[in-house]
């Protein structure tokens, strides 16, 4: 049987009607948290179409009532629930086998990822501190930039409250598979939901590293293109921002590849084989302590490191400027956590 990852992609609503009978068997409890947001509200509408997902915790600061009312109109399983501020964070998490986090500010135009980090570090802390004393056993699922500091920062909150599993917290880097399979797909008149191609490393700026090597079907390209796709891939987060100007990042994108991960999780929690997606985890694949291959998920989350598979010289050297960069971001997040 062909992974998971090797088939051919379906749109949301054909895999909705594809696990119907797999929806009878299981139950998915899934919060998001910052779901009023730009991501958190189209992320929330692809979550509640799906009959995977059989709960639905919406949990923000603000506007959590009116999102979930709108929700729970739609005629599908899922039971959509309103929580509304810090007095409600713990209640919209218990019981939640999947926690995905996109809260926090979007970048404007001229800002890093690493430029949100003094705002979003302590919105990921202070939700990993809820997460980690009512649902310890939760995957949890990071969307919230910088992901290459905000995973250890909340692997540390997880670590000192004791309940670390190192399988169980992901940083989405989803959207950059999904952005390299349309810009590959485009540039060679194939069909982008057909291609296969591990995007590893971390998620931003240099730290994203497209293993277009390793592309299926295989695809070569003159080394000045492949120089500019890599790039454009690496940086196709902040075309969105400059498009958007000054409005926000990418949203639609973000819950569309946010979603896939999500769903990727549910099955590989009801048992299915086979499900691979890259993910930003610890690992012992390079020196950073942290880093995003292609993953094997099952029932308890990280079932295998897939690891980086053979790469170019061109990808090597990517990697080695990566590195250096990576490790400061993680230090960055560690040393928010441990900070007297
Ligand atoms: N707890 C829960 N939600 C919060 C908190 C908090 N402490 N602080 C802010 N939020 C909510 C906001 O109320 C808002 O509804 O997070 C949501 C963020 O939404 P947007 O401002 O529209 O931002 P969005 O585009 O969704 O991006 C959010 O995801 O991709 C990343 O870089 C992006 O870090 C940013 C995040």
């Amino acid at each position: 049987m062909l992974p998971r990852f090797l088939k051919p992609t379906l749109s949301v609503a054909q895999k909705g009607a594809q696990q119907l009978s797999t929806s009878a068997r299981h139950n998915a409890k899934v919060a998001v948290m910052g779901a009023s947001g730009g991501i958190g509200q189209p992320l929330s509408l692809l979550l509640k179409e799906s009959p995977l997902v059989t709960e639905l915790s919406l949990y923000d600061i603000v506007n959590t009532p009116g999102v979930a009312a709108d929700l729970s109109h739609i005629n599908t399983v899922a039971k959509v629930k309103a929580f509304n501020g810090p007095d409600q964070l713990r209640d919209s998490l218990k019981g939640a086998q999947v926690v995905i986090i996109p809260a926090g500010v979007p970048r404007k135009p001229g800002m890093s990822r690493d430029d949100l980090f003094n705002t979003n570090a302590s919105i990921v802390r202070d939700l990993a501190q809820a997460c980690a004393e009512v649902a310890p056993k939760a995957f949890v699922a990071i969307i919230s930039n910088p992901v290459n500091s905000t995973v250890p920062i909340a692997s540390e909150v997880f670590q000192k409250a004791g309940v670390y599993d190192p399988n169980r917290i992901f940083g989405v880097t989803t959207l950059d598979i999904v952005r390299a399979n349309t810009f590959i797909g485009e540039a060679k008149g194939l069909d982008p939901q057909k291609l296969v191609l591990p995007v590893i490393g971390g998620h931003s700026g240099i730290t994203i590293i497209p293993l277009i090597s390793q592309c299926k079907p295989s695809v070569s390209f003159p080394q000045d293109q492949l120089k500019a796709l890599t790039e454009r891939i690496q940086e196709a987060g902040t075309e969105v921002v400059k498009a958007k100007a000054g409005t926000g990042s990418a949203t639609l994108s973000m819950a569309y590849a946010g979603a896939r991960f999500g769903f990727s999780l549910i099955r590989a929690l009801n048992g299915e084989q086979n499900i691979i997606e890259c993910s930003y985890v610890r690992s012992n694949v390079t020196d950073a302590k942290y880093f995003s291959t292609p993953i094997l998920l099952g029932k308890n989350g990280v079932e295998k490191n897939l690891g980086l598979g053979k790469l170019s010289d061109f990808e090597a050297k990517l990697l080695e400027a990566a590195i250096p960069e990576l490790k400061k971001n993680i230090q960055k997040g560690e040393d928010f956590v441990n900070k007297k």
